[in-house]
């Protein structure tokens, strides 16, 4: 008689894989899919408003991510985009009534859907994993690179199993910042336009690629200095978040407080900068707060 049969109540569990190993899967198979889907949408809807896109493949990978998941650790919770409604209040609620576990995985299926829908080849999938409210591993795939990034708090960051590195650059002048621009028009556009213009003049040269995972994984990996936006969820930023500090790089809200999992209003740098990023941004009344 199996485990299954002699009691049907207890759920199988698959093997005993690593969380990390499980994000990672679940990151490069969603990843797979979604650029197989490229061109190839059934399915666009908008959300609160005509500038917030999503697609059957954003709910057909987090169907799939959250599968993924579950299928090694069921008794884990999941924080995953799709699953929530839009705006800042319901993400906060979300984020406070996630679940019972102490597991909770957070997941943006499709990190840059603008991007995705229109070809322009900038989108990842973005999985974090908090222990008691802490990220402790953060995955981002971009399927269209085939890059992997992965941190696990404690141990470093590492694209393709080399050791991710943050800049060198010491100061705004000599660096490459990029900006966001959030879906939600009323507040989090005219804050962000604040922040970009008063940044403009102060960097080498500003770019807004649109999606924060992989503005997070480029400041990781040096090819970014810094990162801000205001009006960003749990979802965007939490693997990011992670894989910046463990490439030994800083991320804070716009006043400067250290990163936890219900900051919307962010900055990450290579640490160099970071002070110099916050004095713009709070002079420039763009923190958001
Ligand atoms: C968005 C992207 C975009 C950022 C927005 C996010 P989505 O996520 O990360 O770059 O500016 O704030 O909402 O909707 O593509 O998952
Ligand atoms: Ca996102
Ligand atoms: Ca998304």
């Amino acid at each position: 008689m199996n485990r299954l049969e002699s009691n049907p109540k207890v759920p199988y569990v698959v093997g005993s894989k690593s969380p990390t190993a499980v994000a990672i899967n679940s990151a490069s198979k969603a990843g797979e899919w979604i650029k197989s889907r490229l061109g190839g949408i059934h399915e666009l809807n908008t959300k609160q408003s005509p500038h917030d896109l999503v697609t059957d493949v954003d709910k057909g990978a987090e169907a799939m991510i959250r599968k993924l998941i579950l299928t090694h650790f069921p008794d884990h919770d999941i924080l995953g985009e799709e699953g929530v409604a839009p705006g800042a209040a319901a993400s906060a609620a979300a984020l406070s009534q996630a679940g019972t576990s102490d597991y909770l995985w957070i997941v943006d299926p499709v990190d840059g859907t603008t991007n995705f829908v229109h070809g322009f080849p900038f989108f990842c999938v973005s999985i974090a994993l908090a222990y008691k409210g802490e990220v402790i591993i953060g995955v981002i795939y971009d399927p269209m690179r085939d890059e992997l990034f992965v941190a696990e708090k404690g141990k470093g960051a590492y694209l393709h199993g080399q050791r991710a590195k943050v800049s060198g650059d010491g100061v705004l002048a000599e660096s490459v910042v990029a900006v966001g621009f959030n879906p939600d028009r009323n507040f989090a556009l005219p804050t962000n336009l604040r922040g970009l213009n008063a940044l403009s003049g102060e960097v080498r040269s500003l770019r807004a690629a649109g999606s924060a995972a992989l503005h997070l994984a480029y400041v990781a990996a040096g090819r970014l200095s810094g990162y801000y936006e205001v009006g960003l969820n749990a979802w965007d930023v939490a693997a990011g978040a992670l894989i910046v500090a463990e490439s030994g790089g800083r991320v804070t809200d716009t006043a400067g407080a250290p990163y936890n999992l219900g900051v919307r209003h962010l900055v990450a740098s290579n640490g160099h900068v970071h002070q110099e990023l916050l004095d713009v941004i709070q002079k420039a009344d763009a923190t958001g707060l």
